[in-house]
This record gives C-alpha cells, sequence and structure tokens, in this order.
C-alpha cells in the first residue's frame, strides 16, 4: 500500500477544518486564505525534512473547486467528501451532538431524541471518519506518527489502526469531555463505539486534567459492561488497558497538554499599523478622554458566536453592573465582539440574533447622547479583536463550559496597562489561571456583576501584577511546544500497536 506513494509522510495531522480555505473572486478565480490557530503554528515548528501532510476537509464551495481544479498547497490534502455526507456528520453528529454532549447543552425536557434520522447521521459520521482513516493510511509512511484532531474524528483511530497497525496514533480533545452521566445519554452502542474508536489511538491529549479524568470514567462505566476490562496503573504515565473480546490486553497513553497563548506571534502581530488603526477607531466609539479621569474603562469579551461562550448572561451581568453600581454609567464601555459561527444550525442563528437583542436593550435602556454601552461587532475581524485586547481594562471570559479558551491566555499578553480577568470556572483556562483570576460560576448573573464591578475597581498596581503572572501562565506552553510535546511522545512509544502483555 504505502510501497505506491513516493512521498510517504512521515507526520501527518488530521483535522475536519485545515490550515486553508478557498474563496471565489470576482473573476471566478479562488482566493487562498490561511487560517491561525494553535495547530497551524504548533505544527510549525517542525521543518520541512519531517515530510508532513495535513488532511483536512474542503468546507466551502471554493474548497471544493480548489479540489476539483487540482489546486492546493503544498503539505495539504483537503478531502472532498460528498457535501450531504459531510452536512450529516459535521452539522448533524459532530456539531449538533457531539459537542453539546460534551459542553452539556441540550434542553434535557425536549432534547436530545436519539431516532431513526439520528441513525441515519450517524452512518454518514462513519463514512467521514472512514474516508480520512483511509488517506491516512494511504499517504503515512511505514511507523508514521498520526495526530488526529478532536471530535469530528473520534472513529478515525480505531479505523486507522485497523488498516494500518504500524502507525503511531494520537487523538487530540480541543474540547472539555463529558462526565459519565451526561455522555451516557448517548445510546449505548454509539458511546461503546465513540470509546473504543478513540482508544485505537497510542495515545490521548486532553486540554486539563478535568476532561482526562472524565474521559477515563465514561470508559470505567460505558466499557466495563461490554467485556472490556479498564486498568489504571499506579506508576507511569497515566494510561488505560482493556482487553476487547478475544484479544490480548492493550493499553493507550493519556496526557495532558495545556495549549498555551502564542507571545511571539501575538506581540509582534498586534502592533502592526492595521491594529493602530483600529485602536483609534474604537477610541472614536468609546468616547469620554483618552487619558485621565474622563477615560472610559473597558470590558473586553471576543468569542464565536457560541452556545457555550454564554455571550447573553455576560450581557445580563454587564446590565446588572450598570443597575447595582450606577457609578460606572458613562465610565465604562462594554466591547463585545461575537463573530458568527455554525449559522448553517438555526439554534446558533438563534442565539446570534438574541446577543443583538440583548445589547441593543442594554443600549436603548442606558445609553446617553455622548455614550454607547455596548459596543458589539459581529463582523470578524482579526487586527480588530487585537486592538480590543491592547485596549482592555477588564477581560470577560464566562463560558459554561469550554475546553481551554485561548482568549482569556491571550488578553493578559497583549493588554497594554495589564488587565483583570473574569473568568468561568468552567473553562479549562481556570486550571491554570484561576490563582490570578476573578473567578465566577458562570450561571450566577449577579455573581458575575460583582466580579466586574470588582476588576473595574482593582487598584492599578494589583491589576499590573496580577496581568503579569497571567501572562506568564498563559504562555507556559506555546503552540511549538505543545505541538512538539504530543509528537516526541508518540514517537517515543515503541511501536504502533501497544500490547500490555
Ligand atoms: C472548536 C473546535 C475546533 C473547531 C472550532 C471552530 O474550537 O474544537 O475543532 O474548528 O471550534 O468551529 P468550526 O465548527 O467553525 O470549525
Amino acid at each position: 500500500m504505502v510501497s505506491e506513494h513516493e512521498h510517504a509522510a512521515r507526520v501527518l495531522v488530521a483535522s475536519n477544518r485545515g490550515p486553508v480555505s478557498y474563496a471565489f473572486r470576482e473573476d471566478g478565480t479562488l482566493d487562498a486564505r490561511r487560517g491561525g490557530g494553535g495547530l497551524v503554528s504548533g505544527l510549525s515548528a517542525i521543518g520541512p525534512e519531517a515530510d508532513a501532510l495535513w488532511v483536512c476537509s474542503a468546507l466551502g464551495d471554493g474548497d471544493r473547486e480548489a479540489v476539483r481544479r487540482g489546486i492546493g498547497e503544498p503539505g495539504v490534502r483537503m478531502l472532498d467528501i460528498d457535501a450531504a455526507v459531510h452536512a450529516d456528520a459535521y452539522n448533524g453528529i459532530a456539531n449538533s451532538v457531539l459537542w453539546f454532549v460534551h459542553h452539556m447543552l441540550y434542553q434535557t425536557p425536549l432534547e436530545p431524541v436519539f431516532d431513526a434520522e439520528f441513525r441515519r447521521q450517524w452512518v454518514a459520521y462513519e463514512a467521514y471518519n472512514q474516508a480520512f482513516a483511509q488517506t491516512l493510511a494511504e499517504a503515512a509512511a511505514p511507523a508514521a506518527a498520526v495526530l488526529v484532531q478532536d471530535y469530528h474524528l473520534a472513529l478515525v483511530p480505531g479505523m486507522l489502526r485497523d488498516l494500518r497497525p504500524d502507525l503511531r496514533i494520537g487523538h487530540f480533545s480541543h474540547t472539555p469531555w463529558a462526565p459519565p452521566e451526561y455522555f451516557r445519554m448517548l445510546p449505548d452502542d454509539i458511546a461503546e463505539q465513540l470509546l473504543l474508536g478513540m482508544l485505537g489511538a497510542n495515545r490521548l491529549g486532553f486540554l486539563t486534567r478535568r476532561w482526562l479524568d472524565a474521559f477515563q470514567s465514561c470508559c470505567r462505566r460505558v466499557l466495563t459492561d461490554h467485556d472490556v476490562d479498564p486498568h489504571w496503573p499506579k506508576d507511569g504515565p497515566p494510561s488505560l488497558e482493556y482487553r476487547l473480546r478475544g484479544h490480548r490486553r492493550r493499553r493507550t497513553e493519556l496526557g495532558v497538554h495545556g495549549l498555551g497563548a502564542d507571545a511571539d506571534f501575538l506581540r509582534e502581530r498586534s502592533r502592526r499599523t492595521d491594529v493602530d488603526e483600529r485602536m483609534a477607531a474604537l477610541r472614536e466609539q468609546i468616547g469620554g478622554d483618552e487619558r485621565g479621569p474622563g477615560r472610559r474603562k473597558t470590558i473586553v469579551r471576543v468569542d464565536r458566536t457560541e452556545l457555550s461562550k454564554n455571550i447573553v448572561r455576560g450581557l445580563l451581568a454587564y446590565r446588572t453592573l450598570l443597575d447595582e453600581h450606577s457609578e460606572w454609567r458613562e465610565r465604562v464601555v462594554h466591547i463585545a465582539f461575537a463573530y458568527p459561527s455554525r449559522q448553517d444550525l438555526a439554534v446558533y442563528r438563534e442565539y446570534t440574533a438574541e446577543v443583538s437583542r440583548v445589547a441593543e436593550e442594554i443600549n436603548a435602556r442606558y445609553g446617553t447622547p455622548g455614550w454607547t454601552p455596548v459596543l458589539l461587532h459581529v463582523k470578524d475581524d482579526f487586527a480588530r479583536s487585537l486592538a480590543a485586547y491592547r485596549m482592555a481594562d477588564v477581560a470577560l471570559v464566562n463560558p459554561i463550559r469550554d475546553g481551554m479558551n485561548l482568549v482569556a491566555k491571550e488578553i493578559p499578553v497583549v493588554s497594554e496597562a495589564g488587565c483583570a480577568l473574569v473568568l468561568s470556572r468552567e473553562a479549562g483556562a481556570y486550571a491554570e489561571l484561576g490563582d490570578d483570576a476573578l473567578v465566577v460560576n458562570p450561571y450566577d448573573v449577579t455573581g458575575t456583576a460583582d466580579a466586574l464591578h470588582q476588576a473595574l475597581s482593582m487598584p492599578d498596581a494589583e491589576r499590573s501584577e496580577r496581568s503579569k503572572r497571567l501572562a506568564a501562565a498563559a504562555t507556559a506552553l506555546p503552540p511549538q511546544q505543545w505541538f512538539l510535546d504530543q509528537l516526541h511522545a508518540l514517537e517515543a512509544l515503541d511501536e504502533g500497536v501497544t500490547e500490555a502483555g
């Protein structure tokens, strides 16, 4: 199989969303846009001699056309999976089921309903995972390292293991992992298939110990019913041993890799002129004096308009602040960037509309001719996000559940005068930033309003000291090291199939 391929890759990454996407220009030609994010900068840590290949999905019409025209970036292979199959796998299973389970987003009196439609979509999810496994199996050099990303591709490790037992397979979860009480809402056979799919990997990575523990608990609860014998050794790296019916014991190693902010990139990028221009424009909108006692403070949040980010309760907390601490009226502005996400799903469209409605209501109720209390921007603009980071006095990061939340890590690094961080205890970042943040229960609107008041009232010296410590903790594991740690751990394993004897 492999010998047919002259350029078999030695390091492979697989993810739904790849490092590049294509959009049509007006004249019908294609424009390539390179994405950012931890994985892109992480992968840059290995040189060209590593023979890396990134396998991803073609996501829109532009991507599909690029595949058809044979346009591509070196080191990237886009899979043009049938659009209907992709929609069922991505919108149906990945984003409406697995994302909801891990973020505990269901409104349980009515959802979820696992019916024939779900089963139909599940078949598409299997086919989509199989397409990835097949491509990886064909492209990988003997004993290559394959780093599979996220809940979209939970079945890939098991499928790939069947096709290529020689490979070193890793899987990394960028989301939380659900506790067993919640995970077991999934039909038993599906829950089992997901866990066994993941356990096809030699190594599983998580963002925090909390999500790793939840995964272990799910294995213990789900798999013990099915002739699988999980075992947690006391010594050595955390791992999970189990025996499938009629097989020897196998071992999957587990690891925590708390992705950090990319300080070098952020500091350089945030000082470019396009960011300065955005700062000037934002200053206009904020109003008040540029410095001195008439300067308005800023509470900054930057999110995808994502149900788990808790943007509406954040706005309600800000409204409560203006109600209960009227001294802040005209003295603070809430900069809220909420960039559209997953708009194919009705529930996301409704949430986006609700965010705008609540922001408008606050502005109508409290705004004055010279003061707009909430500056809500919904058009994605990275330079403007960095401008807001630089100006932040307070960062508001209050997700109801989040794998890590890099915004919480990025703002203290970029903020010019140091910022106070109001942080949900349900974000993965809490494990590393909890000591110097003002920690909130994300459902507690009154408590969040109190934390905002405390953050705004924090003496400058204390805010700056805390912000420095936050920035140090936030950058402890830069993306390059995060990636290399996983790659080296995987390569250090003796052989593809880890038999525990
Ligand atoms: C989360 C997931 C990523 C995903 C991102 C954006 O961070 O862990 O895998 O790419 O959200 O979501 P989208 O559906 O737009 O790719």
